[in-house]
């Protein structure tokens, strides 16, 4: 949430500023800023339109430093006076990233003290605190000052207007880098904003404070020590970020998916069997000790964990417990040391989720992994055992190849458990890496429905309401979809296990309530057909995702959405795609802003 750029060089960096923006987006866009300092004065531009007016507003500036901010507002409205930068006295600026819990006893010292607020934000205090100690003319030292007053997460820049060659950054619970360019350096949240620039990062660590010049940067851990941190080449290409010929990222990650899965089952289709050291060198002395699971995820990623319960406890017969990340960490549970506790994250930096995983290890568990999209992330960082998927940035709002590449990461594990308990024969191994090798050309053929499904989209256009069915490991699927509807399309869809619909929602049937219902040829068909029945009995119209041999015929008021193939237990990943087209074409019809909804953001490094 919130993304942030920063860069010295000796050219005009508000295009790298604006550019870096421009690819953060994704972290926020409430509203945006940037400030550079030219002729010792610090200039500054903010918008509460989108990135696009603040380069407009931006297009005559110069400065050879300068930080930018695109925001997702926690304190204080979406506005102009609380869009970042801060400013302090005209003298000091900051872009701040995170939330300073005890921000209003500094903000009633500092009005004490004789500083003016200009908004309502947490950061302000962060420019104030840093200018009342930069009476020294250290800027380094002055945010170090300011920062060991600071509780809460941060990632921050400052610059200062005497200071034009030098910008200083620092993270705590919020994600940084750096980036080193040829005699120029940037920070930045993500790797995204600073390819247009340079491949060369080094990831910042909890509490490190860098101060960074034309020529060098030096970086200083949490106790204030000088220290080394390796320099990486970034394997990502900046087509990765492009759009390309698609017309949104929701879009363009959506047809990825094939390759995104390809990518993530690499190391494994390749081989001939499967080892527990494909989650990491430790994994193979944890996984035998494993006694029971604990997943936990928000949103999406705990839909995927909600689908692997039924894979683990039936393929691996191992007993598992999935919980949404928020509620975990605030309730009293029983540890069992012998749980494997798995999180699963496309950023990696969900508060909620790195909370939840703290408070587990806090508890006593020790036995940690992470499944994340994101290497180096807060949340691989701080787990024993790691995979990581590689669907590649994901940009769009709403999750999509990040959700079906963690589900095959969860099959395997779910496989790699059973061989380790005696229950998945040499057999039963080869033939399910023949399914998942065979995963991404199914879901090929699942993407090429996409006019069908854009068709049965017009008929949500004027919905307020929709209800999702699904049964078994197709319940989080169905839960999944109506996610996804919400989000992009604003329309309040509600998910049921299909054979709760007599105990209350049935009550809501009717002409105008659209019921979506996913339809897999598995052991459940014939139940959720008589769920189906009652649908229709009630006047309601149905939306019937099927797949082979499903024998349910189109009829009034039934539309079916015939798909390929059945795929077994990879079925929940192949039901995802059409229902992820489905909001997808819904949201286009509305008109709504697909790859960034309403009040939402990418990466939730908040509460
Ligand atoms: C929905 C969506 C969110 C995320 C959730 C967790 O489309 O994207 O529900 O799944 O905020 O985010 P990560 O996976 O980054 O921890």
């Amino acid at each position: 949430m919130c993304g942030i750029v920063g860069a010295v060089a000796r050219r005009n960096v508000v295009p790298i500023l604006v550019n870096g923006l421009l690819r953060l987006e994704y972290r926020g866009y409430d509203s945006a800023g940037l400030v550079v300092v030219h002729d010792a004065q610090l200039d500054r531009v903010r918008s509460t339109g989108r990135v696009a007016e603040l380069a407009l507003k931006s297009s005559g500036l110069y400065g050879e430093l300068g930080i930018a901010h695109t925001r997702w507002a926690t304190h204080g409205i979406p506005s102009e006076r609380n869009a970042h930068p801060h400013v302090s006295r005209n003298l000091i600026s900051v872009v701040h990233n995170g939330i300073i819990e005890n921000y209003e006893v500094l903000r009633a010292e500092l009005t004490e003290q004789g500083y003016e607020f200009t908004s309502d934000t947490d950061t302000e205090v962060i420019a104030h605190l840093i200018h009342s100690h930069y009476a020294q003319g250290n800027l380094r030292v002055a945010t170090q000052m300011a920062l060991a007053q600071l509780v809460g997460a941060y990632a921050i820049a400052v610059v200062a207007a005497d200071n034009p060659h030098q910008f200083i950054a620092a993270r705590k619970g919020s994600p940084l880098l750096l980036g080193v360019g040829e005699s120029e350096h940037y920070v930045a949240s993500d790797m995204s904003a600073l390819l247009q620039v340079t491949k060369n990062v080094v990831y910042l660590e909890e509490g490190d404070v860098v101060e960074v010049n034309l020529a060098n940067y030096r970086i200083f851990d949490a106790k204030g020590n000088a220290v080394q941190r390796p320099l990486h080449v970034s394997e990502l290409d900046n087509d990765s970020v492009e759009l390309g010929e698609y017309q949104h990222y929701m879009q363009k990650e959506i047809h990825e998916q094939p390759q995104a899965l390809a990518n993530t089952l690499e190391a494994v289709c390749n081989s001939q069997s499967l080892v527990p050291g494909i989650f990491g060198a430790e994994a193979a002395g944890i996984f035998p000790q494993v006694e029971s699971i604990l997943i936990l995820a928000c949103g999406t990623s705990n839909h995927a964990g909600q689908v692997a319960r039924y894979w683990l406890e039936e393929i691996a017969g191992i007993p598992c417990g999935v919980e949404v990340a928020s509620e975990y960490r605030y309730r009293t549970s029983v540890p069992n040391p012998k749980t494997l506790v798995v999180t699963i994250s496309q950023s990696g930096e969900t508060a909620d989720t790195l909370a939840a995983l703290n408070h587990a290890k806090a508890t006593g568990h020790s036995f940690t992994l992470a499944i994340c999209n994101v290497p180096e992330s807060a949340i691989v960082r701080q787990s024993k055992l790691r995979f990581l998927t590689r669907a590649g940035p994901e940009i769009g709002v709403a999750s999509t190849k990040a959700f079906t590449t963690q589900l095959v990461v969860l099959f395997l594990l779910t496989l790699v458990l059973a061989k380790l308990r005696g229950r998945l024969d040499e057999n039963r191994e080869q033939q399910f890496l023949q399914e998942l090798r065979h995963l991404p050309a199914a879901v090929q053929k699942v993407l090429a429905l996409e006019p069908q499904i854009a068709e049965l989209a017009k008929h949500f256009a004027d919905k307020h309401h929709a209800l999702f069915l699904g049964r078994g490991m197709h319940f989080p699927i169905a839960a999944e979809g109506a996610l996804k509807l919400k989000e992009i399309s604003y329309i309040h869809a509600e998910a049921y296990p299909a054979g709760e619909l007599k105990h209350g929602p049935l009550a809501l049937v009717d002409r105008d309530m659209p019921v979506v219902s996913v339809a897999p040829n598995d052991a459940l068909l014939e139940k959720l057909k008589s769920n189906l029945q009652e649908v229709k009995a009630r006047g309601g119209e149905l939306y019937v995702f099927a797949d082979a041999n499903t024998h349910i015929k189109e009829a009034d008021g039934i539309h079916i959405l015939q798909m390929p193939e059945h795929a077994g237990f990879l079925s929940p990943i192949l039901h995802t795609v059409p229902l992820q087209l489905l909001a997808y074409y819904v949201a286009l019809q509305k008109g709504t802003d697909v790859d960034k909804p309403r009040n939402l953001a990418k990466s939730v490094t908040v509460e």
